[in-house]
């Protein structure tokens, strides 16, 4: 079990902590995001997308499409469960059709999982603290997921 907290500044902050963890994704790996609205998910994924090799640009909120797919280094599934109202809305989009595949996946409002939150995933935690701060933490319970927080913490700024 490894976490660790830490409170970006200013959204360029955030980015280049989605940046660090974009560069050692591999094939399968699972984020699961919690979050108020605007406490920095998309951003954070913004910088991950970039870690990735792909134009952060053309990262936006998926909140109205439910999931947007990415072409980089790996492809990136980039999620938003925020319309989704019951974990039976969850089974029903067939949401694990990627999930459980060669990509990465990120999942904005992982709240609204429920049981189906997977078993094995990297957890993080957005909040908003005022106009430009957001105390983040990540945490994992299982071995791999706990190497890569320690090599993350070890560069973070
Ligand atoms: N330290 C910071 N980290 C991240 N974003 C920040 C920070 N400071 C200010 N911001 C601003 O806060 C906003 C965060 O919006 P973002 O879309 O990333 O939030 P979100 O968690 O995805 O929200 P939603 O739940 O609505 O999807 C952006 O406009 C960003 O520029
Ligand atoms: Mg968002």
């Amino acid at each position: 079990m490894a976490s660790f907290t830490l409170t970006t500044r200013s959204a360029a902050e955030t980015l280049a902590l989605g940046q660090r963890l974009g560069r050692r994704l591999l094939p399968g790996d699972i984020i699961c995001m919690f979050g108020d609205l605007g406490s920095g998910k998309t951003t954070f994924v913004r910088g991950v997308a970039q870690g990735l090799g792909i134009d952060p640009g053309d990262i936006h909120s998926p909140t109205f499409v439910l999931l947007n797919i990415y072409h980089g280094r790996l492809v990136l599934y980039h999620y938003d469960f925020y319309r989704l109202e019951k974990p039976d809305d969850i089974a029903a989009i067939g949401y694990d059709d990627f999930l459980y595949g060669e990509g990465v996946s990120f999942i904005e409002w992982s709240e609204r999982f429920g049981p189906l939150i997977p078993k094995v995933y990297l957890r993080t935690e957005f909040v908003f603290i005022d106009e430009t701060r957001r105390r983040i933490t990540l945490s994992a319970e299982d071995e791999r997921y706990s190497r890569m927080l320690k090599e993350l913490k070890a560069f973070s700024p």
